[in-house]
């Protein structure tokens, strides 16, 4: 990991800007999943901390674009870009970091630059889908998880794909991979915003449905809820809930278990990414490590 820092403060100091390196060491670096797939997958490529470096800038783009879109004033425990320095200056470093991440991109084989590229547009789709879909309770489970394999699954998906056509491996096998880890992950990150406090997630407990998204869980719940219940569901949805209705949601969760349905579904994605990488140890490892993060 150390070279694919190496490569991402290379690319910061060519853009030459101190405001950008000044602005970019502000920014929590995070797990790198994206980058340690990518090593872990093309380990002996020279070329491998570089696209990992290039794939974790569109990630660091994304979030700060991300976090302006949300108006989310922390990211990762520490205030967001957008709290300290405005929405227009975390806008601009975030197009400055997705286009040296394209510029570095061009240079690489044509079907490995054209699975990154175009995973963006799948991001960016999904970002687009996941605010309209905020709008209104959404209860359809196909439609949210179309957009979850946009909005989070696509990058994941495209970082494995493109590192194993780098280095020769089952481009098919590998995407899939990429994709249900993606998937379980994000379906784990909607279960923890309702199971674990405030301290663990560094932000309010289930603020996904303040903020209107209908995850897996409220999805599933929609479904078992007779008429009157469904509706003061919906009637909750988007608004700061009281203690009583936090309560009230949580006892319906657990009543009808949509916690442990959400997290069979990520088990299940899990399991079919473990078995088209079965032969890869630390693939699976990565797998197991995720799904662990749960309760
Ligand atoms: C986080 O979702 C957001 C994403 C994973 C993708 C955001 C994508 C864009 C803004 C498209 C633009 C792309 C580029 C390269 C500039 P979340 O809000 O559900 O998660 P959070 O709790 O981490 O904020
Ligand atoms: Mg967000």
């Amino acid at each position: 990991m150390q070279r694919v820092e190496a490569q991402i403060t290379r690319l910061i100091q060519e853009c030459d800007y101190d405001e950008v390196t000044h602005l970019f060491a502000m920014l929590q670096g995070g797990k790198r999943l994206r980058a340690k797939l990518i090593l872990k997958i093309a380990s002996k490529h020279k070329d491998a901390p570089l696209l990992a470096a290039i794939v974790e800038l569109i990630h660091a783009a994304s979030l700060l674009h991300d976090d302006v879109i949300d108006e989310a004033m922390t990211r990762r425990g520490e205030a967001s870009i957008n709290a300290t320095d405005g929405s227009k200056t975390a806008v601009m470093l975030g197009d400055i970091l997705y286009s040296k991440a394209f510029t570095e991109l061009v240079a690489f084989d044509k079907e490995v630059a054209q699975t990154i590229a175009s995973s963006v547009t799948a991001l960016s789709k999904g970002e687009m889908m996941d605010v309209k879909m905020a709008e209104n309770f959404n209860s359809d489970e196909q439609r949210y998880l179309d957009m979850l394999y946009l909005k989070t699954a696509t990058l994941i998906e495209a970082a494995a794909k493109a590192s194993a056509i780098l280095a020769g491996k089952d481009a098919d096998k590998h995407a899939l991979y990429g994709r249900n880890l993606g998937l379980s992950f994000q379906i784990i990150d909607d279960i923890l915003d309702i199971t674990a406090d405030e301290k663990t997630l560094g932000k309010p407990a289930m603020n996904d449905y303040v903020e209107g998204k209908c995850t897996l869980p409220y999805i599933y719940l929609y479904e078992k809820l007779n008429n009157e219940d469904k509706e003061k569901l919906i009637s909750l949805h988007a608004k700061k809930p009281t203690v009583e209705e936090l309560h009230w949601m949580q006892a319906k969760m657990q009543e009808h278990k949509t916690i442990e349905k959400s997290f069979q579904l990520a088990q299940k994605l899990s399991n079919e990414a473990k078995q088209a990488m079965h032969e890869d140890e630390s693939l699976v490892n990565i797998l197991e490590t995720m799904i662990k993060r749960s309760y």
